[in-house]
């Protein structure tokens, strides 16, 4: 009665809840989407909840993604929320920890490096390590047999970008040192430490020391490359030692080291749940799997020869997998903003407080049956025109790239509109810059496992496995066991 009596009529309604500091947190924290879906059934597209004392107002659906992921300068902020979690994991002076128009140069900088030029040398270089992945590894050994897949999927995810993205000095840092110092490092990304990221807990103490020893080995990495004179490379390392802000300041070698270590860390997460979701996928639909095997052999011949960047556009398939996982799994639930000033939502009478913090949801938009027939149903075929189960974005064609509305934030041009139901990658000037990176990792990194590979579920169903929310990006809930079985055993 007290909630619905001091209720203010021009802010959002606000999720009932019984404890004030409390609030809503523990029923978020345990099922985002679906205290999304149960609460914007009770208040609309747009509520209040309160998240450990803060109110967060959740604006979802396209104009939702819109008003905040492309919410002006002046009015949103990202760092004000992100940066007590990132400054301590990447290092000073990069990101979070900088004013917004120095991250908007960082972005272009590492932007310009992930060219089409730089992919096509990273596919043969991503299907190698997976390929040695499978024949070293010892759970893969013998013809078939059953593992948890996510520690797997990690794994090749960080090896796969470290190598293509750093280069094979520090690729092979992974086999000795740096393995255990980026697990120290990542301790610091559990969501408890948004309130004791700075207490001298234990893993905060490892992540401090993991910060600083990994900051030293690129240090290092990049004094040695340069003694060498070393100019060949394509890596973003490289590309960045030869950057300079727009004030004429060459990038500090700290920062350089900080972002490479920011550029893992962004990737790793989302990319290797990702590809663990596809793996679960996979044993859960067989024919699934067999359609991606006949797919490599109908469009690139039955000798499966050594996959190239220009071969990843002749699989349809193959990147539809992706899209649909990421659109049911997306590892980032909720994208936040601090409010600077107050902001009127459009075409409503509330206006957003500075003591709001601001949610997007862009995953609540991508399980919508109103964008999506079907929405719980992982369907990769939905994505080609002639599927009964096309998206509306789809069927009406998705908008022609070179026709979109552009805008530059200054890392490059990218589609003005925010108001899309379907945006795993964000928007706005917060955009992921290794949207087309990870499509590329993904696509190898599936393609090269279907070759390899005959997957099921170990009871032999269709089920696939639950959510795990308590990290900071979802991912599936382990042991994820899959059953498999060599190929090249038939
Ligand atoms: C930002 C998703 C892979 C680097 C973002 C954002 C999302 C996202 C939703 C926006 C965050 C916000 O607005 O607060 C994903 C997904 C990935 C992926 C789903 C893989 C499946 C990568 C990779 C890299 C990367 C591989 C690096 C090579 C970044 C960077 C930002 C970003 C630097 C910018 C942060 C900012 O401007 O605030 N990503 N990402 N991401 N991502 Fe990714």
């Amino acid at each position: 009665l007290k909630q619905a009596l001091v209720k203010n009529p021009n802010e959002p309604p606000i999720v009932f809840h019984w404890f004030p500091f409390v609030g809503s947190t523990i029923t978020y924290g345990m099922d985002p989407p679906r205290f999304f879906d149960v609460n914007r059934r009770k208040y609309g597209d747009c509520f209040t909840f309160i998240l450990l004392g803060k109110k967060t107002t959740v604006y979802v659906g396209p104009k939702g993604n819109e008003f905040i992921l492309n919410g002006k300068i002046r009015d949103v902020c990202a760092e004000d929320i992100y940066t007590v979690l990132t400054t301590p994991v990447f290092g000073k002076d990069v990101v979070y920890d900088c004013p917004n128009s120095k991250l908007m140069e960082q972005k272009k900088f590492m932007k310009v490096a992930l060219t089409t030029e730089a992919f096509r040398s990273y596919v043969p270089i991503i299907a190698d390590e997976v390929n040695d992945y499978f024949k070293r590894s010892t759970d893969f050994k013998g013809k078939s047999g059953v593992t948890n897949i996510c520690p797997k999927m990690a794994q090749i995810t960080i090896f796969t970008a470290s190598h293509a993205l750093q280069g094979k000095e520090i690729r092979d840092k992974f086999d000795v040192t740096l393995a255990d110092l980026y697990h120290d490092l990542d301790m610091g990304f559990s969501p408890i430490n948004f309130m004791l990221h700075w207490a001298p807990l234990p893993w905060n103490n490892r992540r401090d020391h993991a910060q600083r020893t990994v900051a030293k080995i690129y240090m290092d990495t990049i004094k040695s490359r340069r003694d060498r004179g070393e100019t060949g490379a394509q890596d973003i390392m490289y590309h960045l030692m030869n950057s300079t802000y727009k004030n004429g300041v060459k990038v500090p070698d700290h920062e350089i080291a900080h972002m490479m270590i920011a550029l893992l860390m962004a990737g790793q997460h989302s990319s290797s749940s990702t590809s663990s979701w596809i793996m679960l996928y996979l044993a859960a639909r067989p024919d699934i799997m067999e359609d991606l095997y006949q797919e490599q052999i109908k469009n690139l011949g039955a000798d499966l020869p050594p996959l190239t960047y220009e071969d990843l556009a002749k699989l349809p398939l193959n990147q539809a997998v992706i899209k649909e996982t990421l659109r049911l799994n997306a590892p980032i639930h909720s994208i936040m903003r601090a409010v600077k000033q107050p902001m009127s939502v459009p075409g409503t009478k509330y206006v957003i407080p500075t003591s709001h913090v601001l949610l997007a949801a862009p995953g609540v938009s991508a399980s919508d049956p109103q964008y999506f027939p079907e929405p719980d149903l992982w369907e990769p075929h939905r994505w080609s025109k002639e599927s009964p189960l096309a998206p509306s974005i789809v069927r009406q064609g998705e908008p022609d790239e070179d026709d979109e509305e552009k805008i530059d934030y200054g890392y490059g041009l990218v589609s003005k509109g925010a108001a899309s139901p379907y945006l795993p990658f964000g928007a706005g000037r917060h955009r992921c810059i290794g949207e087309n990176f990870a499509n590329v990792q993904l696509q190898t990194i599936v393609a090269t496992t279907v070759r390899l590979f005959k997957f099921r579920n170990v009871d032999g169903s269709n089920k696939v496995i639950g959510t795990d929310y308590a990290s900071l990006f979802s991912r599936p809930l382990e042991p994820a066991n899959i059953q498999w079985e060599r190929r090249d055993t038939e």
